[in-house]
């Protein structure tokens, strides 16, 4: 049977700015199966970076309950979140952030180094690997400032994975990248999850959404549907599959 690893109850977030109050997710009710890969998708604004962020705790729901792998986020201090984050989940945020004064090998690394539990060599094999998959070693000793921005994303994605977390939250991970790029990140997140990581992956793109496992679609911080696409076996079904998220697409009013 299916075990949940994520799911939240009634989620709301309001962020209020100049005094009005900007009621962003109403009573979002959501569930991730493990092993699942799922794609969110809606319009600009609906939230979709505001799910991420409630749902992982790296920002405080407004009310309502999240609970993680059996264990209640809105219970737990900055300390046992970050302790969370840290050993069972990954992220690549939609803003990419990666520490100036380290090259992008040591960027990479460095959340294998302070989880702590697998030895240097091991890492520093993994971060390899990764890198590779991704078409990116060359960049391995540069600066942040002399890569790219879809280089950088791509890096984004190799530290996000170095634990291999239990769970991905990635928005918009192929945002800045062209078809090539894209299907190379595909293909290293399949990757992952046959290794056993869940995906949660914001994306505008129907190309990238199609070879998910669902995809739920959010309208003004409300999910307004979901359409279940099971898991991609074959290379040869993707056109099948981006038929049928298109007319879902359109039914949605995407
Ligand atoms: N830190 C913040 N403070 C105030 N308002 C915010 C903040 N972050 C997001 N919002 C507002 O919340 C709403 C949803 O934003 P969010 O970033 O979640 O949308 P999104 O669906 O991810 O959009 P996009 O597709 O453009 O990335 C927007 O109206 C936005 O202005
Ligand atoms: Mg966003």
């Amino acid at each position: 049977m299916a075990t949940t690893v994520l799911e939240s109850k009634e989620l709301c977030k309001t962020y209020i700015v100049d005094k009005y109050s900007n009621n962003v997710l109403q009573n979002v009710d959501f569930k991730l199966e493990e092993g699942e890969f799922t794609a969110i998708m809606g319009p600009s604004g609906s939230g979709k970076s505001t799910l991420l962020y409630t749902l992982s705790g790296m920002d405080q729901m407004t009310s309502g309950r999240v609970i993680f792998d059996g264990e209640d986020l809105s219970g737990m201090n900055h300390k046992q979140l970050t302790g969370l984050r840290l050993h069972k989940m990954g992220f690549v945020f939609q803003q990419m952030y990666m520490l100036k004064k380290l090259c992008i090998m040591d960027n990479i690394i460095l959340p294998g180094y302070q989880a702590n539990t697998k030895s240097k060599d091991e890492i520093n094999d993994r971060a390899r690997k990764l890198m590779h998959n991704l078409g990116i070693d060359e960049i391995a000793l540069n600066e942040i400032s002399e890569v790219s921005g879809g280089q950088l994303q791509r890096a984004c994605l190799c530290r996000a994975l170095i634990n291999s977390p239990k769970i991905l939250f990635a928005d918009e991970p192929t945002g800045a990248l062209n078809s090539k790029a894209s299907a190379e990140v595909m293909k290293e997140l399949r990757n992952a999850n046959k290794e056993g990581t869940t995906i949660l992956m914001v994306t505008h793109s129907e190309k990238v959404a199609a070879s998910s496992d669902r995809v739920v679609y959010l309208v003004d911080g409300n999910i307004k549907g979901e359409l279940k696409l099971g898991k991609q076996t074959d290379e040869g079904e993707t056109a099948v599959r981006e038929r049928k998220l298109k007319n879902w697409l359109d039914e949605m009013g995407w």
